[in-house]
């Protein structure tokens, strides 16, 4: 079910800040940026072989990203990986007993489909499973 990691999220305060730091001084190569308003987040997805950093900065804070950032700061904030079918995943998983942030699929960067489960479910990591269209 689970293919392989897509990405590793990691929370930061200040996006244009950090991508200086990954791009400029570590040398990363930066694919994407994008401003998610539904998800109050700033994104930029960098290439890494065959899996991604995503970099992300909460826009609001309300978002949970912004929460991450406030008890935890700065860090890896979610580990994703790939899996066929979310849906088909989200129900394996509930008929498991798993915690769901997610019960249904929402739309992530480039037509993803995403979910999240808790992290009560998974020894303390976001888990964020992704569906490519
Ligand atoms: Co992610």
């Amino acid at each position: 079910m689970i293919d392989a990691i897509d990405h590793i999220g990691i929370a930061v305060k200040d996006l244009d800040e950090a991508i200086h730091v990954y791009r400029d001084v570590l040398g990363f190569k930066l694919e994407e940026v994008h401003t998610f308003n539904e998800r109050m987040l700033k994104i930029a997805f960098f290439s890494l072989g065959e899996s991604r950093i995503e970099l992300l900065q909460p826009l609001s804070p309300d978002s949970t990203v912004a929460k991450f950032l406030a008890t935890r700061g700065e860090g890896i904030q979610h580990l994703a990986v790939k899996v066929k079918n979310v849906e088909a995943t989200i129900e394996e998983f509930k008929s498991k007993g798993v915690v769901l942030v997610d019960e249904k699929p929402r739309l992530g960067v480039g037509g993803n489909k995403i979910a999240f489960v808790h992290p009560k479910s998974t020894r303390g990591v976001l888990l964020e499973l992704v569906e490519k269209p």
